[in-house]
């Protein structure tokens, strides 16, 4: 088999999975605004991402939100509006060594050097004991990730930056709608930044979306996302092409229409699953949540908890076979990504990071997915312990 026919044929198998990864929701109310934008010939950013933005904010309550091409342009945006609040190129921004790779290159895109701390295994989130230690003249910023959507640890993270003069920006790529003691997340902190990749609850296919509560940052942003741009042709910061086009904020809007039905859909799967692990308590760490939270779904975590007689590639490898697709449960960026050997962390440096990286992977709950699935899901795993 040539290499193109070997992964058509990798790729029709995935299609084929009973519990898929991922989801994207096209609405009729999205292809009607889609048509309407291809017919006036007016594609790039106009009255629908304005439209968008202005949904978007109300939603989550925040007075500004700005579209983008990405979550990681969201990421390095916010990164970027730093510069005008006396950062200064080189300068550091604390984020979680466990996160999607997206997060720190952002953080590196921008110019700032990520300085990582390790996560908690049972919130898979920042470890806010491990915060302190790691603040240094140069630091600016604390960038939590709300990880599988579960909220990070946000009074002990706001009291920290406050202490020490720092901006925290929250990544919210994966937790739309994830509420922290009644506060949606992604609004908390100075500013907020959305993946509205294929994946996630809200989605406009590829997009991201930055939040704040602060009209001045909110200017920075929408300066940032289009070169740099300040008045009519000048151009006053180092900025990015990561413009948002009128078709994607098209099936953006219609997502936002259908929100609080995807939330509840993932909402149901995670809840159910969480039910049903209990007996599964022995072998795995899973996703649990917690009072004064609540989880904005983006899949489930599930981690071999150590001494177990098999391994998670044996776990991973049984799921498959039954139609289960899933993903590593990401990496130690310092330590376990090539790409960041150039900071010169060594193995070891964080444990609970590499653990869940070593141990963990991660299952979809969207919205097409429903009780029959779960059960598949929970059938498939005790099949999978009865052989040990
Ligand atoms: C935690 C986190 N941050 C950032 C991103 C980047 O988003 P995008 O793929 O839209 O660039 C993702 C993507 O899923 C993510 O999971």
């Amino acid at each position: 088999m040539t290499k193109a026919k070997e992964k058509s044929s990798e790729l029709y198998k995935k299609a084929q999975y009973k519990v898929p990864f991922g989801t994207v929701s096209i609405t009729n109310k999205a292809q009607k605004l889609i048509d309407t934008a291809i017919e006036s010939k007016w594609l790039t950013r106009g009255k629908y991402v304005q439209e968008f933005e202005e949904k978007f904010a109300k939603l989550f309550g925040v007075k500004e939100a700005v579209a983008v091409s990405s979550g990681t342009d969201a990421d390095a945006i916010a990164c970027a509006v730093l510069y005008d609040y006396g950062a200064k190129r080189g300068d550091e921004i604390i984020v979680p060594a466990l996160t999607f790779v997206a997060t720190g290159n952002a953080v590196l895109q921008a110019g700032f050097k990520p300085v990582f701390v390790d996560v908690k295994r049972d919130t898979l989130n920042i470890d806010a004991d491990k915060i302190e230690a790691v603040i240094t003249p140069r630091t600016r910023a604390i960038m939590p990730v709300h990880l599988m959507g579960k909220p990070a640890d946000m009074d002990r993270i706001m009291a920290i930056a406050k202490s020490h003069n720092l901006y925290v920006i929250e990544d919210a790529a994966e937790a739309h709608g994830a509420l922290y003691k009644g506060q949606k997340v992604g609004g908390i902190g100075h500013m907020g930044a959305f993946s509205l990749y294929a994946a996630h609850i809200i989605t406009s296919i590829e997009g991201g979306m930055l939040t704040t509560n602060d009209p001045q940052m909110a200017e920075a942003m929408r300066s940032l996302r289009n070169h740099g741009i300040v008045n009519k042709f000048e151009f006053k910061r180092i900025g990015f092409s990561a413009k948002m086009n009128e078709i994607e904020a098209a099936v953006g809007l219609g997502n936002i229409e259908i929100f609080n039905d995807i939330l509840n859909q993932r909402r149901e799967n995670l809840l159910y699953l969480i039910a049903q692990f209990k007996k599964f308590e022995e072998y795995f760490y899973y996703i649990k949540e917690e009072p004064g939270e609540k989880i904005g779904p983006h899949a489930f975590s599930i981690i071999v908890k150590p001494n177990m007689p098999f391994t998670k590639d044996e776990f991973v490898a049984f799921m498959d076979q039954r139609g289960i697709d899933s993903r590593n449960l990401f990496y130690s960026l310092p330590t376990q990504c090539s790409s960041y050997e150039f900071l010169g962390h060594n193995l070891g440096d964080f444990p609970e990071a590499e653990y869940c990286s070593n141990n963990g992977t991660h299952i979809g709950i969207h919205q097409d997915l429903n009780e029959e699935h779960m059960d598949h899901v929970i059938r498939t795993v005790g099949e999978f312990i009865k052989k040990w």
